[in-house]
């Protein structure tokens, strides 16, 4: 493991290895048989690329009236639990005595990515966005604070762990591309984001 930091997002290399994220993995998948992958739209009406799902109380959603936090899956289910073993990674990195209420899982296949964005739907910014990285590699760009200037990029490997907290906790951030095929660690390729948030 190797931490480093870019913008001000702390990135802990190679935290999760190989073993922690198979445990991981195998947990999403109960979760995912619980509350299917979906694909949203902006309230532009576009499809993004990203399909999602998510555990805790709430997960996150957008259509022609916007985006926000709703406490159902789309089929009208509560959200599945937060499995330990991704409460763990929280505990370990957050610095936040608040446990978070939302794991977005969002999935990434063939030519998906994520334009930049602000993680600014949440009411308490002194907790962090915590994130991890499972499967292909991604190229993860990182902004500012306010919208435009200048920004850099970094790779994310499956087991990589980013914090966007204090000062970052407000940067613009996105998935420019995947290296797709870097890692086995998917069935059918791709790569797997999780990012913990609290959300009240
Ligand atoms: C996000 O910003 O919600 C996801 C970032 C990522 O996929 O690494
Ligand atoms: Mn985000």
């Amino acid at each position: 493991m190797s931490k480093l930091s870019l913008r001000g997002v702390d990135v802990y290399a190679g935290l999760l290895d190989p073993a922690a994220q198979t445990a991981i993995l195998a947990d999403l998948r109960s979760v995912v048989k619980q509350a299917p992958f979906f694909r949203l739209k902006t309230r532009f009406g576009q499809s993004l690329s990203v399909q999602m799902t998510a555990a805790g109380q709430y997960g996150w959603f957008s259509d022609a009236k916007g985006y926000r936090y709703v406490d159902r899956h789309p089929d009208g289910q509560e959200w599945p639990a937060i499995p330990d073993s991704v409460m763990q990674v929280w505990e370990q990195v957050s610095g936040c005595a608040r446990r978070p209420e939302c794991c977005l899982v969002n999935l990434y296949r063939d030519t998906a990515r994520m334009g930049l964005h602000q993680d600014r739907d949440e009411a308490d910014f002194d907790c962090p966005v915590v994130s991890i990285s499972l499967g292909d590699d991604a190229l993860f760009r990182i902004g500012n604070v306010e919208k435009g200037g200048k920004n850099e990029s970094l790779w994310l490997r499956s087991g990589d762990v980013a914090v966007l907290g204090g000062d970052a906790r407000l940067v613009y951030h996105g998935i420019d591309k995947l290296r797709l095929g870097s890692s086995t660690l998917l069935q059918g390729g791709g790569r797997i984001n999780l990012t913990l948030r609290v959300v009240t």
